[in-house]
């Protein structure tokens, strides 16, 4: 690599550099909102369709047992579940590991399938709570 080359990419660089550093100051570390990766202690009771976890507060500052209805936040969307609300009235053979919830659920034939959510992508933890869209 010659010099002039040298200079010319530093410059360039530099060049990058500054408006970066004036449109955007220094950022608040966002907080970690990943469900299954700062909670722990998942549980879901299958009579009541209750989760409940221990998450982590913002900043990692303790942590907050929490509880949640499922069916406040999962819905059956043609046999399938998926985020929204009321799936257990259309939904039977609720089960749950790890961090799905499987069931065989109602379709608009009115058969029943083998349906499971990842509660990851339904619940987030928000400064320790349990929460859903
Ligand atoms: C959330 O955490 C889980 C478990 O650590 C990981 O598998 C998953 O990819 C993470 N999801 C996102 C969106 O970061
Ligand atoms: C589920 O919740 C009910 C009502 O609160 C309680 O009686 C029962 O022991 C719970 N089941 C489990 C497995 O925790
Ligand atoms: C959760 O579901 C995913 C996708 O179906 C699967 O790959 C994973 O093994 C399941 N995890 C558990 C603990 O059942
Ligand atoms: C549906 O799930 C039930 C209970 O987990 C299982 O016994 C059955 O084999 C599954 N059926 C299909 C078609 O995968």
């Amino acid at each position: 690599m010659n010099s002039l080359y040298s200079a010319v990419v530093v410059a360039l660089c530099t060049m990058a550099a500054i408006p970066g550093a004036i449109a955007s100051p220094v950022a608040p570390p966002q907080p970690d909102t990943n469900f299954s990766a700062t909670c722990t202690n998942i549980g879901v009771n299958l009579s009541t369709l209750v989760l409940t976890a221990t998450c982590q507060r913002s900043g990692g500052v303790g942590t907050t047992t929490s509880s949640i209805g499922l069916n406040s936040c999962i819905s059956n969307t043609n046999g399938e579940l998926t985020t929204g609300n009321g799936f257990s009235s259309s939904c039977q053979n609720i089960g749950f590991s790890g961090v799905n919830l499987s069931a065989q659920c109602k379709t608009p034939s009115g058969t029943f399938i083998n349906t499971s959510i990842d509660l990851n992508v339904v619940f987030s933890n928000n400064n320790g709570l349990l929460t859903c869209p």
